[in-house]
């Protein structure tokens, strides 16, 4: 049998056990979640397709779940990086937010299922009854690709100011003139004197996964992503 010995350790790794480790590698899939509301209306989805977590994730501060199919583990991410997870192979499927895969790109993954969960809308919002600023404007928002995007297909110049959260503020507090955000109910618009202007995208969750994990582990995805398509069909 071919041996090589490992720089490091002076230790001797057989051709064999490499093969083991990548077979037993071949045969699990891992599905990046998003944490939060999302993931309430995701676990469902997962159930059709046979799929449950073995622990309550709601009541744990693990990140990483066992199922009750023993090849299949699930991780608990913050949306924004659940793309980043699955683009880079650390994690075969994934659900994620349109608007998060815009602000991504969608490099070296593929968007296969509109889930139609968390439906909302990617707006631009500005102070009520203001008019919209001319010339040069500045615009507060966690999607910084997007708008500049947006912007520029607007012929609009923007400076764009990058926050995490509570986006809302901004305007009302001088830091910015617009924000560009999701809107679900627009009770946080309302709440924080704003209004909603231009509608950029209609957002939902999507399915997505590694481009080379397709190839790779087909014969585990297909049966999930077609269970997962039909279970979001009859739910209509
Ligand atoms: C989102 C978004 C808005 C709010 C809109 O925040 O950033 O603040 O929901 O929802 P509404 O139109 O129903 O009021 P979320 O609560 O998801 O938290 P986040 O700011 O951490 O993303």
């Amino acid at each position: 049998m071919y041996r090589r010995k490992n720089a490091t350790t002076g230790r001797e790794h057989s051709t064999c056990a490499r093969l083991g480790r990548i077979k037993i590698i071949m045969s699990q899939l891992t599905i990046a979640l998003t944490k939060g509301r999302i993931l309430e209306e995701t676990l469902p989805l997962l159930a059709a397709a046979g799929i449950e977590p073995l622990d309550d994730i709601s009541k744990s501060r693990k990140l990483a779940f066992e199922t009750n199919q023993p090849h299949v583990r699930l991780l608990i991410l913050r949306g924004i990086d659940v793309p980043t997870y699955v683009q880079f192979g650390a994690a075969d499927m994934g659900v994620s937010g349109k608007d998060t895969l815009m602000e991504h790109g969608g490099d070296g993954l593929y968007s296969l299922v509109d889930l139609g969960i968390a439906r909302c809308k990617l707006m631009t919002a500005g102070i009520k009854g203001q008019p919209e600023k001319l010339g040069r404007i500045k615009v507060a928002t966690k999607y910084v690709n997007i708008a500049q995007r947006f912007y520029a297909e607007q012929g609009r110049q923007a400076d764009i100011i990058k926050l995490y959260g509570a986006m809302e503020l901004a305007p009302i507090m001088g830091l910015a003139d617009e924000i560009i955000d999701i809107v679900d109910t627009g009770n946080t618009l309302r709440a924080n004197g704003l209004e909603a202007r231009i509608d950029i995208a209609d957002i939902s969750s999507r399915l997505i996964a590694n481009k080379a994990s397709m190839k790779m582990k087909h014969h585990l995805m297909q049966p999930i992503i077609e269970a997962i398509t039909d279970a979001v069909s009859v739910k209509g």
